[in-house]
C-alpha cells in the first residue's frame, strides 16, 4: 500500500508533499548500526598485516570492486578474501545486468557476489540504483521513442529500487543509491542533460533515497560521486554537492553517507590536504563518508604490461594512494576506503583511458605494489595511535 501511494505522489512530482519536515539528525541516526550477523570468518582469521585485519583495527573496512572472474579465478579470489573486507559489485548490480529485459531479471552475478562477501566475513557496497549509464536498452529506447510514458517510468523507477534492494534486504552495508548527477563546471550543478533529470526531473533522487529507505531501512544510503573532495582544481562540484547534500537532509531525505570515488590520475597533481577538508565538511551535515573507487591511473608503456613510461610515477601513485587513505584515517565518520579492482590484471582504466593504465594496488601478475605497501604502512601506523577506534561503524 505505502508502495502505491509513494508511486502516485512520484508521477505527480512533488517534492515537498513526498518529503515532509525531517530533519539532519536522521543522517545521524538511520542505518548506521553495527552488524550483528554472525559471520563465517573474521579480521582476525587472517594474517595481521593484510590490509583488511590492519583496518579492522582502527574500525576501517578495506574494499575492493569486484568482476565475476574476481571471484571464480581461485589466485585472484584468494587476494580479494584475504585483504579486503567490504566488496563492491563492479557491474552485477548496475541495472542492466539485473534486468536485461523488461521484468526479466539475472542475479547471478550480484548473488554471487553477496554469497562470497558472507563466505569471507565481507561486507557489500551495492552500486547502483539511479545512474545515467549501463541502463536496459529496452529501457532507453522506450524512454527515447516514447513507448514508455513518463508515468510508467516512475513507476520503473520505483519497482526497480524496491525489488532490487529488497532482494538483499539485511545483507548490504551501504548502498550507493544515486550516482553521478552533478556537472564537472565551475559553477556545478546537477547536469540537466542527465537522463533522468531530462526524464523525471531532480526529485528522482529524493524519491530512490526514500524508497531504498523504506525497502531496507537497515542499509546506509550513499550518494557517489568523483571530483567532490577537492580533486577538481576550483571545488565547484564539491560545493554543489555540498549544497545539494545539506538541502535533501532540510528536507527529510534519508541520505546518510556520501561516496567520494577516488578517480586519480598522476599527470594532475592532487592535494591530501583539501580532499580530507572536504570529507571533512559533509561530516559537519551529520553524514559519513567514504572512499568508493580509490585508483591512481598513469601513463603506461603498453595496456597488458603496464609498465609506467615516466619513473616519477612509479613514486607519484603510491604517493597519492597514501595521500587518500591518511584523509579517510584522519576523517572517524570515514566508514570505508574501498579501491576499484585490486590489479591492473582487470583494471577498467586501458580500456577507457588509452595509454594508461597501472593504476591498482597488484600488478598484471597479481603481485603487490609499492600503492600496496604504501596502504600498509599507513595502516599500521595509524592502529597504533588512534584512539576513537570503533566509531565508524556503530
Ligand atoms: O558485458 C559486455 C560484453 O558482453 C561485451 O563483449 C563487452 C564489449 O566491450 O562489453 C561488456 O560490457 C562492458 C562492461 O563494463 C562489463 O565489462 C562495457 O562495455 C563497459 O563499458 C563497462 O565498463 C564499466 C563502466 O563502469 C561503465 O561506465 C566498468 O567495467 C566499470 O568498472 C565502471 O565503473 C564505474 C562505476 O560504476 C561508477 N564510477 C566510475 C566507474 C569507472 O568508470
Amino acid at each position: 500500500m505505502r508502495r502505491r501511494s509513494l508511486l502516485a505522489m512520484g508521477a505527480a512530482g512533488g517534492t515537498a508533499a513526498v518529503l515532509g519536515t525531517g530533519t539532519s539528525a536522521l543522517a545521524a541516526t538511520s542505518g548506521v548500526t553495527a552488524d550483528s550477523r554472525i559471520w563465517a570468518k573474521h579480521d582476525h582469521d587472517f594474517d595481521p598485516t593484510s590490509l583488511r585485519a590492519l583496518g579492522s583495527r582502527i574500525g576501517m573496512h578495506i574494499g575492493s570492486a569486484l568482476i565475476p572472474q574476481d571471484i571464480d579465478t581461485p589466485s585472484y579470489a584468494a587476494i580479494a578474501a584475504s585483504q579486503f573486507n567490504v566488496y563492491t559489485p563492479g557491474n552485477e548490480m548496475k541495472w542492466q545486468v539485473v534486468e536485461p529485459e523488461p521484468g526479466v531479471y539475472d542475479w547471478t552475478g550480484a548473488d554471487n557476489l553477496v554469497h562470497f562477501a558472507e563466505q569471507n566475513g565481507a561486507r557489500v557496497r551495492g552500486h547502483t540504483l539511479l545512474w545515467h549509464n549501463q541502463l536496459p536498452t529496452w529501457l532507453t529506447t522506450g524512454v527515447a521513442n516514447g513507448s514508455i510514458t513518463t508515468s510508467q517510468l516512475w513507476g520503473l523507477l520505483e519497482q526497480h529500487v524496491f525489488i532490487e534492494v529488497g532482494r538483499y534486504r539485511g545483507r548490504i552495508w551501504q548502498w550507493d543509491v544515486a550516482n553521478e548527477f552533478f556537472l564537472d563546471a565551475n559553477p556545478s550543478g546537477i547536469d540537466p542533460n542527465n537522463f533522468w533529470i531530462q526524464a523525471l526531473g531532480p526529485t528522482c533522487i529524493p524519491k530512490a533515497y526514500i524508497w531504498a529507505h523504506e525497502a531496507d531501512p537497515g542499509a546506509i544510503l550513499v550518494y557517489n560521486d568523483y571530483n567532490i573532495a577537492g580533486e577538481d582544481g576550483t571545488n565547484a562540484k564539491s560545493d554543489a554537492v555540498f549544497a545539494w547534500a545539506g538541502q535533501m537532509l532540510d528536507q527529510g531525505v534519508p541520505l546518510m553517507a556520501i561516496g567520494n570515488q577516488g578517480h586519480l590520475d598522476t599527470q594532475y597533481g592532487f592535494s591530501g590536504q583539501r580532499f580530507q577538508a572536504d570529507l571533512e565538511r559533509y561530516t559537519t551535515l551529520g553524514l559519513k563518508v567514504a572512499i568508493t573507487e580509490a585508483d591512481v591511473r598513469t601513463f603506461v608503456n603498453n595496456a597488458t604490461d603496464q609498465v609506467p613510461t615516466d619513473n616519477l610515477a612509479l613514486f607519484a601513485q603510491p604517493f597519492e594512494f597514501g595521500q587518500m587513505i591518511k584523509a579517510a584515517i584522519a576523517v572517524p565518520e570515514c566508514l570505508s576506503f574501498t579501491v576499484w579492482g585490486f590489479t591492473d590484471a582487470d583494471s577498467w582504466v586501458p580500456g577507457f583511458f588509452t595509454g594508461e593504465g597501472y593504476a591498482t594496488l597488484y600488478d598484471v601478475n597479481l603481485n603487490p605494489k609499492p600503492a600496496y605497501y604504501e596502504l600498509q604502512q599507513d595502516l599500521m601506523e595509524s592502529a597504533g595511535v588512534r584512539h576513537h577506534v570503533r566509531t565508524r561503524n556503530g
